[in-house]
């Protein structure tokens, strides 16, 4: 077992890691005064070769690991969680067209979007207002007329939405089939695409999300990725990578809070000593540190599986319901511990809880993080033989 990262791993962590000491942490906090998308910033990312890191070698990109996705991921995390999902959204936008375009649709429509000189951005588009744990509930539809398709149909909470260039749309093209009627279509913005409500949330205020409006919008048939009826199966594809990618994040939030938290318990004396010298204080520091230190193993085995072509569905929404409860846990510690200092905007701590309400929800709620798992244990240990044989109500057989 050997838990080291190759050298061009370890590159690209330290490259994230100074990137976000340099351009994100100090900036943070002004820049979410500003409730925008933080274009400079992640145009520096793009620029530091941070962003677009799974388009294959074909299609003009780096063709790197989803270890190395979560690397940055936890790094720019750690600077802010808000900076991080936009400068990650490329990732989940361009994934279901990594895991089932041809190379040929990758070239005509990724490519041009990460060999530029400026950052562009996709956004993926399954959410609606009644579709967001349920997702195979999509009311938006795709008509076959000719040579074409015509999508009709409204999203909401679309991260990078009113930046994208080209959206990842969930459309059904068979609704009486429900899930297995729902396809995936690649959109480009200059097909009339509009943007509707823009959301104001609690936190992650340096990522934007929004509706995206369909209105007879028209795509060439040759904007279906894989076949119709393929696009549920895509999506759940799709997001067992990239829970890895928001685990990475929550690591990273949850690293923050055991930082700053520690700091302040050691320099903050109370009763002629650091706090950090109280037990209450220390047990605190040691369980935060303990849930970022699993996390961080988590995500990463999670994504290991993916880039070794094993099953990582199970493995992935564990990590992501883990570290998003450990970020949101880790936050609440550092803003107790600081007191005072915890709840003022100027420190560090009310961001980091405000941010990490946020990676318990999106992306696949925890709730459904759990739904996966629970069900894969369940199918796991139902016919599993424990060595201890007995009958439980006078049944060996499952009943599930
Ligand atoms: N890989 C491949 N296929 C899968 C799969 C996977 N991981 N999971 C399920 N499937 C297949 C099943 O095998 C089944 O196939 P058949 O019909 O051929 O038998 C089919 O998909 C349906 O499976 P289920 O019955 O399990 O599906 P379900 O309707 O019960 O839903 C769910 C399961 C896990 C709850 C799913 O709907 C889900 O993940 N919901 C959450 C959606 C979500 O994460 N939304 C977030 C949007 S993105 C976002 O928030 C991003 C942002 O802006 C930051």
């Amino acid at each position: 077992m050997d838990f080291s990262l190759s050298d061009k791993e370890q590159k690209m962590w330290e490259r994230s890691k100074a990137f976000t000491y340099e351009h994100i942490t100090p900036r943070a906090h002004e820049l979410e005064k500003r409730d925008e998308f933080p274009k400079e910033v992640v145009q520096k990312a793009y620029e530091a070769g941070l962003m677009n890191l799974h388009i294959p070698t074909e299609a003009g990109g780096p063709g790197l690991s989803l270890v190395t996705e979560t690397l940055v991921s936890e790094a720019t995390g750690y600077g802010c969680a808000g900076i991080a999902t936009s400068v990650m959204c490329n990732n989940l936008a361009f994934a279901p067209l990594v895991i089932s375009a041809t190379t040929e649709q990758l070239k005509e429509y990724v490519e041009p979007l990460i060999t530029g000189k400026e950052a562009k951005f996709g956004a993926f588009c399954l959410t609606e207002r009644t579709a967001g744990s349920d997702a195979a509930a999509v009311a938006t539809k795709a008509e076959r007329d000719g040579d074409e398709y015509l999508i009709n149909g409204v999203k909401c909470f679309i991260t990078n939405a009113p930046q994208a260039s080209l959206f990842t749309v969930f459309a059904s093209t068979q609704p009486e089939l429900k899930h297995k009627g729902l396809s995936v279509f690649m959109v480009p913005k200059s097909r009339a695409v509009k943007i509707g409500l823009i959301e104001k949330k609690v936190g992650q205020l340096n990522s934007v999300q929004s509706e995206v409006i369909f209105e007879d919008v028209r795509v060439p048939r040759n904007c279906l990725v894989g076949k119709e009826g393929e696009g549920f199966k895509i999506a759940m594809m799709t997001l067992d990578k990239t829970r890895a990618g928001i685990a990475a994040i929550a690591t990273g939030v949850a690293q923050r809070a055991v930082d700053e938290a520690g700091k302040f318990a050691s320099v903050r004396h109370q009763f002629g000593q650091p706090i950090g010298r109280f037990q209450g204080i220390s047990f605190k520091l040691a369980e935060m540190g303990a849930r970022t230190f699993a996390a961080r193993w988590m995500t990463r085995y999670s994504a290991w599986l993916a880039d070794n072509d094993l099953p990582n569905s199970k493995d992935s929404s564990m990590a992501k319901f883990f570290a998003a409860d450990a970020a949101m846990q880790n936050a609440i510690e550092a803003v107790q511990i600081m007191g005072g200092y915890g709840y003022i905007k100027e420190y560090p701590a009310e961001k980091l809880m405000r941010d990490a309400k946020l990676l318990q929800i999106y992306e696949g709620t925890n709730e459904v993080q759990r739904v996966v798992a629970g069900n894969a244990v369940i199918k796991e240990s139902v016919n599993l033989d424990t060595g201890f044989h007995v009958k439980y109500d006078g049944r060996d057989a499952p009943l599930m």
